[in-house]
């Protein structure tokens, strides 16, 4: 998809999101995938989660790209277009941008459409010099990069441990899907969450604000309002918790009572206590993550961490 244009919306009964919400609620147990947060909605809740005190990966993690922002500028030739997978608000690169003077394209790429088409605007409104060509697309699947940037050098950046978010597997499989994207020469810079304290990551996931506890129930709005499901946003409640052997903090959204959920004609029954996982959020050593990454088939560089120790990012070479 070359950019933000919209194609004509599939009906509900047809749409990926409730063939995947079909899917999901008739698992056991019953999941959906955490791409699904990110409508309008998800995407502004999550700008406010990284907000609340307890949230410390983008404080982590923007302490170390302002730290270390030359050295990454560094990795951009001159010419070069940088690749933002999963770019949100952009507020990222926005640290980036004064270490970068060879930039001549920025593409965020991101699946919730609406706000990559207003953080792109409020973008080129700061950096006029810089061409912002925004792709409204699911980076799990193939995409199209813009005609502009067709031949100059890539360099791909993946902040936040959005890569957390998939599951070991499916992380590999992005990481060299990635590096296809990229191509021969290319760089990524990947932020990267890291193992610690339960207590941290608990309180990170169940802020005091219930910020998460909103971002996580919007998913169910959502379907109500996209795909008319009648889920009683009352009858469910939100729950992280830290599963210690795979080392990720699962978000669940778990029902109060026996009820039954409807979408598109079936009826979808829960028992009272039961869940729908609705995100894993992977911690990484920093080798754990090394190792993931050369088994995708990059080479991995530098890596550095914030002064607490708590995130991390690296430096891949394909
Ligand atoms: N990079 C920003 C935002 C991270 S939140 C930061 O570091 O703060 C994760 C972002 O990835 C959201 O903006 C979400 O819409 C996007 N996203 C999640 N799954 C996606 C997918 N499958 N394809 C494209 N974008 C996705
Ligand atoms: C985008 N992603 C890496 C966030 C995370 O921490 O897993 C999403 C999020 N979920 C709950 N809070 C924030």
């Amino acid at each position: 998809m070359p950019d933000t244009a919209r194609r004509a919306p599939l009906p509900p009964a047809q749409s990926p999101f409730a063939a995947d919400l079909a899917a999901g609620l008739a698992a056991r147990p019953k999941r959906l995938a955490p791409k699904y947060f990110y409508d309008a909605a998800g995407s502004a809740l999550f700008e406010e989660i990284t907000r609340q005190k307890e949230y410390y990966p983008t404080r982590a993690e923007m302490e170390i790209l302002r730290a270390h922002a030359a050295e990454i500028g560094a990795l951009v030739p001159e010419g070069a277009a940088l690749v933002e997978f999963g770019s949100g608000s952009s507020a990222k690169v926005r640290l980036l941008l004064d270490a970068m003077p060879g930039l001549a394209a920025y593409v965020p790429v991101d699946i919730s459409g609406d706000f990559l088409t207003q953080a792109a605007a409020a973008l080129r409104a700061e950096a006029p010099g810089l061409a912002v060509l925004p792709v409204a697309a699911d980076f799990t699947q193939p995409f199209a990069l813009p005609e502009a940037v067709r031949g100059r050098p890539l360099v791909g950046f993946f902040p936040g441990s959005t890569i957390g978010n998939f599951d070991p597997d499916a992380a590999r499989a992005f990481l060299a899907h990635a590096r296809r994207t990229l191509g021969a020469g290319s760089r990524f810079i990947v932020g990267v969450d890291l193992v610690k304290d339960p207590r941290l990551l608990d309180a990170a996931y169940n802020d005091a604000a219930g910020v998460t506890a909103r971002f996580n129930l919007n998913l169910l709005a959502r379907a109500n309002r996209e795909l008319a499901t009648d889920f009683d946003l009352a009858a469910f409640t939100h729950r992280a918790v830290f599963n210690a052997p795979a080392r990720r903090i699962e978000m669940h959204l778990v029902s109060r009572r026996a009820q039954a959920v409807h979408l598109a004609g079936r009826a979808f029954p829960f028992a009272a206590g039961e869940s729908l996982h609705t995100e894993s959020s992977y911690k990484y050593t920093p080798d754990g993550f090394r190792d993931l990454a050369a088994a995708a088939g990059w080479t991995p560089g530098r890596l550095w961490t914030d002064a607490a120790g708590l995130f991390s990012v690296h430096v891949l070479a394909a």
